[in-house]
């Protein structure tokens, strides 16, 4: 790819300008090339360039405002969009999500083989398991699942929409599936509301599944922070933002829990008010440094070993490789999401279930 210096230049004062706490002049000298011809490339083809909260902040700068953000915000941007080719930078059940919802559009991820501790543990014949033994009961899936398994669910939802979507269920009872710390959780927040009905929660022999990153925080953790950081409970200055899958002792014991757009939601509210002074949040690591960049007056506490190796996988050199062969007519079967038409079919009436019952 021909490159200007001028270029070059304006994406490194660009970059700068940034002042990411956790992006070094080195960083942006190395990068500044491979992100010039990303987003030339980009550009040149039209790429609707999808970013979870969780990329690293490089990656997650390639992404325009309204193409960043969590499960649910992703999924409603890849519903609207006009663009032929779709580039998710997270991991494969989102970008599937995306490709259930436009079936004629082309979906890729730098990395098919990132998993995810929760879609990866849990199949449809869970879900029919489940179903046989509570017969008549709705399943709402967590978004964290694979296409075959929402193609066995009645309706999916996400950690933004999770209490709306149990309650607008019909009937007293809702399964829930896969994660088992998150449906304690909702559990817990719904009390006599609606009984949540989860895997291995009655010795069901059915497995379930946990998020590897979100285990990794304890109460202690959180007890630690406070303490030697200074969040005091119920003190608008300090907080402590937890994400629907750590453990129910975790969530009690935090200021506030919610989807990853939800944090960032409420981060961006207490700013706006000057309230916020240091906020730490039991969440995937990458998602404070983004938030750092983003709200330099607040001060955070990272937990940088709680990285997740799967969202890690996404990086600017995989979605160069991704871009270079679309501009190249190469073979793209490395990095395209294809979706069986019958599975992508039924899976779609449960996500389309969440997207109803969401407004
Ligand atoms: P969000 O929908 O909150 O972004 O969460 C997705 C996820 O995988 C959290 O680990
Ligand atoms: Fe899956 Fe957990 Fe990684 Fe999110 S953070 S993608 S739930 S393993």
């Amino acid at each position: 790819m021909t490159r200007d210096t001028n270029e070059i230049e304006l994406i490194k004062e660009e970059l700068v300008k940034r002042t990411s706490p956790t992006l070094t002049i080195y960083d942006i000298d190395a990068n500044a090339e491979l992100v010039h011809d990303i987003l030339a490339l980009k550009k040149k083809h039209n790429v609707l360039m999808l970013g979870h909260n969780y990329m690293e902040p490089l990656v997650f700068g390639l992404s325009d405002e309204n193409e960043k953000g969590d499960s649910l915000g992703l999924s409603m941007s890849a519903s609207k969009t006009d663009s032929e080719y779709i580039i998710f930078n997270g991991v494969p059940f989102m970008a599937e999500t995306a490709k259930i919802l436009n079936m004629s559009k082309r979906v890729f991820v730098a990395d098919k083989s990132a998993g995810c501790s929760l879609a990866d543990e849990f199949t449809p014949e869970d879900v029919l398991r489940l179903k046989e033994l509570n017969p008549g009961v709705p399943v709402m899936t967590y978004i964290n699942t694979y296409a075959d398994v929402k193609a066995e669910c009645d309706v999916c939802c996400t950690s933004a929409n999770a209490q709306d979507i149990a309650m607008r269920m019909p009937g007293d009872s809702i399964i829930f599936v896969p994660d088992i710390y998150f449906a304690q959780n909702l559990k817990e927040e719904l009390g006599d509301k609606k009984k949540i009905i989860y895997p291995n929660g009655n010795g069901d022999g059915v497995k379930g599944a946990i998020c590897e990153v979100h285990e990794m925080f304890t109460l202690e953790d959180i007890r630690l922070v406070r303490d030697s950081f200074g969040i005091e409970k119920e003190n608008p200055d300090g907080m402590i933002y937890v994400h629907w899958e750590c453990k129910p002792e975790v969530l009690r014991e935090a200021d506030f829990f919610g989807s990853t757009t939800q944090i960032r939601k409420d981060i961006a509210q207490r700013v706006s008010e000057g309230s916020l002074k240091k906020a730490f949040i039991a969440s995937e690591c990458e998602l404070t440094s983004n938030l750092m960049q983003e709200f330099p007056t607040v001060e955070f506490w990272t937990a940088c070993y709680v990285r997740c190796q799967h969202m890690a996988k996404v990086t600017l050199k995989g979605i160069h490789d991704v871009l270079v062969a679309i501009d190249s007519g190469s073979d793209l079967s490395e990095y395209e999401i294809l979706i069986d038409e019958e599975v992508a079919r039924r899976a779609n009436r449960s996500i389309n279930k969440m997207m109803e019952l969401s407004v």
